[in-house]
């Protein structure tokens, strides 16, 4: 077993497997039921400090930047505070304005990817302050930064990650909630954010066992050499993570798009030929969703829908895969599980090494 654990299952197999375990010592310790909030004693920050920042930017390379995207999306949404990410090989080249009420949270699994790192000393040359969302301890990255989150997600070996991606999301949600509890986030709404967060290890361990019907979902798409990831705001980083993630281990080429750009270029592309996965949670974009795919069905593009099972999909063609439902801020991370089985099942499927993609490594350490 090379690549593989003791029980001889891939490694990314145990990882996915593992979330759940990973998602609850995340969050250890860290909520506060009583008042809404969370603590994350590693940021060395008081409430006033917290207050202070006019702005959040998120730097990270790959999965780590979806992640990312995700977490500027419920920093806004809690906390009301511009947030946007940046993937750190970018930032880092074109001389960014470093500002001192800005919050810098770098992220990665390793700790050690020299693009966000480089990110991260060029941000406290000029005086900026970074935190680390970080799963590596004492890596680099953690070393660099002022303070930070540990992710606390265990060792990640495979090179497509997984556990460390649902931990971060996690981290983030720590850290919005508790921005948002300084600020203006109501403490009832608090205690639902902190209420959601506790329902998240048996909700994956849910999905989990949808593995079968995901598998058989993943058989099918493994045959088209082309496809689509589609959502919409929250939705769309979790279509680039997938798209990402199947395009590491089946070296099948997929492309995620905002749904609502479908009709500026790509829908060019639909065919029979050309399968579409779309990301369509129940919330206030769900009938625009909807009215978006019929547009895909009635070109005989082949639909997979990861939804809620509240969600009508009425007369739309589709394979669905079904997710439970969380507090709509949370939603993502679950909608983000399934991908992680669908790509894997395609890679076993197509009899590739899952834990070893070619041309890859698990961190990039050189420029
Ligand atoms: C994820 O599946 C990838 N292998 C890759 O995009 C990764 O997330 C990226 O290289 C960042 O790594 P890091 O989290 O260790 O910094």
């Amino acid at each position: 077993f090379e690549h593989g654990d003791v029980s001889g299952e891939p490694r990314m197999y145990t990882e996915i497997l593992e979330q759940p375990a990973s998602v609850e010592r995340t969050l250890r310790g860290r909520l506060d039921e009583r008042f809404g909030t969370a603590h994350l004693g590693g940021l060395d920050m008081d409430a006033r400090d917290l207050r202070a920042f006019r702005r959040v930017k998120i730097l990270g390379c790959g999965s780590a930047y979806y992640v990312g995207q995700m977490g500027a999306s419920m920093i806004e949404e809690l906390a009301r505070v511009p947030a946007d990410a940046e993937p750190a090989s970018e930032f880092r080249y074109r001389n960014p304005i470093i500002e001192p009420d800005t919050l810098y949270v770098a992220v990665s699994q390793s700790g050690e990817t020299v693009d966000t790192l480089l990110a991260v000393e060029e941000i406290r040359r000029k005086g900026g302050r970074v935190i680390g969302l970080v799963n590596v301890v004492g890596s680099a990255i953690a070393r660099a930064c002022d303070g930070g989150i540990y992710l606390h997600a265990g060792p990640e070996i495979a090179v497509a990650s997984t556990k460390a991606l649902t931990t971060m999301f996690v981290g983030f949600s720590l850290l919005a909630l508790q921005l948002g509890r300084v600020r203006d986030l109501s403490v009832a709404d608090g205690r639902r954010l902190v209420n959601g967060l506790q329902r998240l290890p048996a909700q994956i361990e849910e999905i989990l066992k949808t593995e079968d019907h995901i598998a058989d979902i993943a058989r099918d798409l493994a045959d088209a050499e082309s496809m689509f990831f589609v959502g919409r705001v929250r939705g769309y980083p979790v279509a680039r993570e997938g798209a990402q993630k199947l395009k590491e281990i089946t070296y099948r080429h997929a492309e995620a798009y905002p749904t609502s750009e479908l009709k500026h270029g790509p829908l060019a592309l639909i065919s029979p030929k050309v399968p579409t996965v779309a990301i369509v949670p129940a919330d206030e974009l769900t009938d625009r969703n909807v009215a978006a795919l019929h547009e895909i069905d009635a070109r005989g593009g082949p639909l997979v829908i990861v939804t809620h099972p509240e969600v009508d999909l009425g007369d739309l063609h589709a394979r669905r895969i079904d997710v439970p439902r969380n507090e709509t801020e949370l939603d993502p991370v679950l909608l983000t599980v399934p991908l992680q089985l669908l790509a894997y099942h395609a890679s076993v499927h197509l009899g590739l090494d899952v834990d070893k993609p070619r041309n890859l490594a698990k961190s990039v350490t050189v420029e």
